[in-house]
């Protein structure tokens, strides 16, 4: 089956649902997403929006701290518009029904909540409890559903986009149900993907999150940025029963305090920040200590608060925890961190475009040059908000340019290939799991010239394995998702091995300074042809 449309959005995030909403004031939409439309990392994010809406607050503040949070690599113009553009992106979210949580003040008067996380030098994070992303995708799906013009395809997979090094045409898809493959031709496709958190064996992201949207474009010939800054997150449950799950770092925002098995505290020794020093100080320190003592986590202890605040502001963490038999009431937490955010991805310039014509990328499949070396908390949400608009209002000028353009016209042909030998599901599950261990045990939150070299040998086996496997195989979207691993590890891995220097997330034994001279640059790589 093939089809035509004005617009192509890969993703049902907080990036490819806000792109759409706007998208469709210029267009036909076709709006393809892998699970169900609300499945996506957004749907787990717990801390919130950061934005400046506070009396005590400034944009300069908050520029400050997302340049000091990224080792001082971020884009400065990026930055800007982030911080700048953001208050209007978060009016719109709560006109489209999004319910941010309130308080009153001393006065009686109620506002917006204000939290708080690591990092950030001010109260500045919207939040709805601790379930902000599931109230983000309600509003915005709700939304979506009533624009005739944009048709969703849940459940559906892109292969790889439709491109000829130059210029995107839109993407192939697999309905897995049918095992058909749907040519779809767009004049503008946005990838909106996210993350690649399943490239590690622990991670705080969903199923969704192996970085298809990274790998395709990287095989269609667009420029890949930074992928060496993966964040851990330094607060995952530890506990056989809920492996990836979040603790918000707003626990610590509201006076969380990390410990070691006997009770003693150790953020002070790290930075002046404590337990709410930026994040990739926090995990190494976690790592640190782990290493030192052999312990197997560390706790977040949260019982001084009283049981209702801990409740209330807490529901989620609350529940998740109780129903594995910790009541963060009176029990400390036992963490360990995981792999959370990616800050690297597709480069795109301040209007969303990456190097392939019509082709933008938004979220946390981009590049947008705003995270630097190390993402500030709750920077994503707004940058998903703040670049999807800005693409669209670019976008729309594009579509305007290609009135009467018809794929048959333009679009030159390709072909998917012949997938038809059957393929041993057995060994793709076990290929997985092996690529996911080498990356978490060679290039975690420390890492060595040795450690990568051993994993790229490792990751490039798989890879080229992977790759033989999907030229004539069977397409199931674990095959697919297992190519778009590999490949985006070989990317983290290769981008490690250049960056010569311990900056913000890439921290590298044998290269512990900062090298301002040699370094400061972002790390990019395009697919030779
Ligand atoms: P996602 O929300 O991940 O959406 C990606 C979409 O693409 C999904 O719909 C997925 O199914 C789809 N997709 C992927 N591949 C394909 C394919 N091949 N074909 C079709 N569809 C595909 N950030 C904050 O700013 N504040 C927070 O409080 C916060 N908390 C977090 C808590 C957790 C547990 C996690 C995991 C992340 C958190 N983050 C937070 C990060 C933030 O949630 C994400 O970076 C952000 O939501 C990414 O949005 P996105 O739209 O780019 O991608
Ligand atoms: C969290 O709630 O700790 C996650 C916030 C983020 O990833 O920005």
């Amino acid at each position: 089956m093939s089809i035509d449309v004005d617009v192509l959005v890969l993703g049902s995030g907080i990036a490819g649902l806000s792109f759409a909403l706007k998208a469709s004031a210029h267009g036909k939409v076709a709006l393809v997403t892998k699970k169900s439309d609300t499945e996506s990392n957004t749907n787990y994010a717990q801390g919130g929006i950061a934005s400046v809406t506070a009396q005590d607050d400034s944009f300069d503040l908050h520029i400050h701290d997302t340049n000091v949070a990224g080792g001082w690599l971020c884009h400065k113009d990026a930055v800007e518009i982030l911080v700048k553009e953001g208050p209007k992106r978060i009016r719109e979210l709560i006109d489209l029904g999004v319910r941010f949580s309130k308080e009153k003040d001393p006065n009686g008067k109620v506002h917006l909540a204000l939290g708080r996380e690591g990092g950030h030098s001010r109260r500045r994070i919207l939040y709805s409890a601790d379930l902000t992303g599931r109230e983000i995708e309600r509003a915005l799906v709700s939304n979506i559903k009533q624009k005739e013009n944009i048709r969703i395809f849940e459940h559906h997979i892109a292969i790889d986009l439709i491109s000829d090094e130059k210029t995107c045409y839109g993407a192939y898809v697999l309905d897995p149900d049918t095992g058909e493959v749907m040519t779809i031709h767009a004049k503008v496709t946005m990838l909106a993907t996210g993350g690649v958190g399943h490239v590690y064996l622990y991670t705080t992201n969903p199923l969704i999150a192996t970085g298809d949207g990274v790998a395709m474009s990287y095989r269609a010939g667009a420029r890949i940025a930074n992928m060496e800054f993966i964040q851990f997150h330094p607060t995952t449950l530890y506990h056989p029963g809920a492996r990836s799950f979040l603790i918000s770092e707003a626990v610590r925002g509201e006076g969380g305090i990390l410990r070691l098995s006997d009770g003693s505290t150790f953020m002070e020794n790290y930075h002046e920040q404590g337990c709410l020093a930026p994040r990739d100080v926090v995990a190494r320190a976690i790592d640190a200590e782990l290493k030192k003592n052999g312990d197997e986590c560390v706790y977040l202890d949260i019982t001084h608060l009283s049981p209702e605040k801990i409740k209330a502001r807490f529901p989620n963490i609350y529940e998740k925890c109780k129903s594995v038999g910790i009541d963060i009431t009176k029990d400390w937490i036992p963490i360990v961190p995981a792999a959370h955010y990616s800050c690297g991805g597709v480069l795109t310039d301040v209007d969303g475009r990456t190097s392939l014509d019509r082709l933008y990328a938004c979220g946390e499949a981009a590049c947008t040059g705003v995270h630097g070396a190390n993402r500030l908390a709750s920077n994503s949400l707004l940058e998903a908000v703040v670049f999807a608009h800005r693409a669209a209002e670019d976008a729309g000028k594009v579509l305007s340019e290609y009135k009467s353009w018809a794929s048959d016209q333009e679009c030159p042909e390709y072909a998917i290939g012949n997938h038809t030998e059957p393929i041993d599901l057995e060994l793709v599950k076990e290929l997985t799991v092996k690529l996911q261990t080498v990356m978490w045990k060679y290039v975690g939150i420390v890492r060595t010239d040795e450690r990568l070299a051993k994993a790229l040998t490792h990751v490039q086996s798989i890879l080229n394995t992977a790759e033989d496997m999907y030229k004539h195989g069977q397409l199931t979207p674990e095959l697919i998702e297992l190519r778009n691993l590999a490949q985006v590890a070989e990317l983290i891995v290769l981008s490690a091995m250049e960056r010569k220097e311990s900056r913000g997330l890439n921290y590298n034994l044998d290269h512990p300074d900062i090298d301002d001279k040699l370094c400061k640059k972002d790390t990019v790589i395009v697919k030779p042809f």
